[in-house]
């Protein structure tokens, strides 16, 4: 799709279009809401937390470890002052661990500064780490300020919602105004998570649940998805028990850990892990750290260890320093 037509349609977007598929979410989003620990009367604070562990984590993966975080660091002021090393183990099972360091960054920060979070998108984005995206949940999540946002789940519903093509990458800057146009009066926070729901459980990246989508009427994209689909009971009764897309996007990399084993962040997660279990004031020495980290000990992978913890210490997620004798030793930061 070109720039041009995916401009034409946004600014031709009719208002009953813009009602109808606001009405029809906003509905679906009352009887299917997810329930989240972060939904519940969340302080500016727990949607800062919430947000950082959900820019790479699976909201389910994320909602025990939000619960225990934020009764181990239930304020800013708590975050700023604990060490980074526990907040790191309050992070574990989340994977990376760099989010831990900088979350506490902005907690320090703020504490710094005197300050508390506070309701302006231009403030909050001034923040380290924070985006417009987060920015924008803090705003609407947290003090109830009517703005949009968009995060790679709204952006996918909206773009094929409304602009039809599933992945017209050129047209970037156009998700904002239509998150724009299309935010209800008064209902930011519903209208918002309700597109993050629909883009988690149907409006998925692989495979769209269509015939269950309550914005598949208006919905451009779903003749891509569902070409043979003609609405009738049965064809919606099959595709209910096969959420199956008949074109999906790319071909996808299947799931099968091939991509992560090996990987540097599988290993960047193993050297937390080593250190991790160290007690306060323990320091374990490179060799140490390669033989837990590599685990089977192959060529090469002391090397690699050094040069990722090397790494990891610049970005505050490790401390490294030289021991008596030269060694180099690692230990989580205090
Ligand atoms: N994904 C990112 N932010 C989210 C939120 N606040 N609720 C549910 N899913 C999300």
């Amino acid at each position: 799709m070109h720039v041009q037509e995916a401009e034409q349609r946004v600014g031709c977007l009719s208002s009953e279009r813009v009602r109808e598929a606001q009405e029809q979410l906003l509905v679906w989003f009352g009887n299917h809401a997810a329930d989240l620990p972060w939904r519940h009367n969340p302080s500016p604070y727990d949607v800062l937390v919430s947000e950082f562990m959900l820019q790479q984590t699976q909201r389910d993966r994320v909602a025990p470890r939000f619960i225990e975080f934020v009764r181990q660091f239930p304020t800013p002021e708590a975050l700023a002052k604990a060490s980074t090393a526990a907040v790191i183990r309050a992070w574990s099972g989340l994977g990376y661990n760099g989010r831990a360091v900088r979350l506490q960054l902005v907690a320090r920060s703020l504490v710094a500064g005197g300050h508390t979070l506070c309701s302006d998108l231009t403030v909050l984005r001034s923040l380290p780490g924070v985006g417009a995206y987060t920015a924008g949940a803090v705003a609407c999540f947290g003090f109830g300020v009517q703005t949009p946002f968009v995060d790679t789940n709204i952006r996918r519903v909206l773009r094929r919602v409304f602009l039809g093509d599933p992945h017209p990458e050129a047209i970037k800057m156009l998700d904002e105004r239509l998150a724009e146009r299309l935010l209800p009066d008064c209902k930011a926070v519903e209208w918002n998570s309700a597109l993050m729901d629909l883009g988690a459980t149907i409006c998925r990246s692989k495979a769209p649940r269509c015939p269950v989508c309550p914005l598949a009427g208006p919905c451009l994209a779903k003749p891509l998805y569902y070409p043979t689909d003609a609405g009738s009971v049965s064809a919606v009764a099959e595709a209910r028990t096969q959420y199956m897309p008949v074109r999906p996007r790319t071909a996808t990399k299947l799931k099968s850990g091939s991509s992560y084993a090996g990987s540097t962040r599988q290993l960047r997660g193993r050297i937390v892990e080593a250190l991790r279990s160290l007690v306060d004031g323990e320091w374990l020495h490179l060799a140490d750290l390669v033989l837990r980290a590599s685990g089977m000990g192959l060529p090469g992978d002391s090397d690699r260890v050094e040069e990722l913890a090397e790494r990891m210490a610049r970005e505050g997620i490790v401390a490294a320093h030289d021991g008596e004798g030269g060694e180099r030793l690692y230990a989580l930061p205090e």
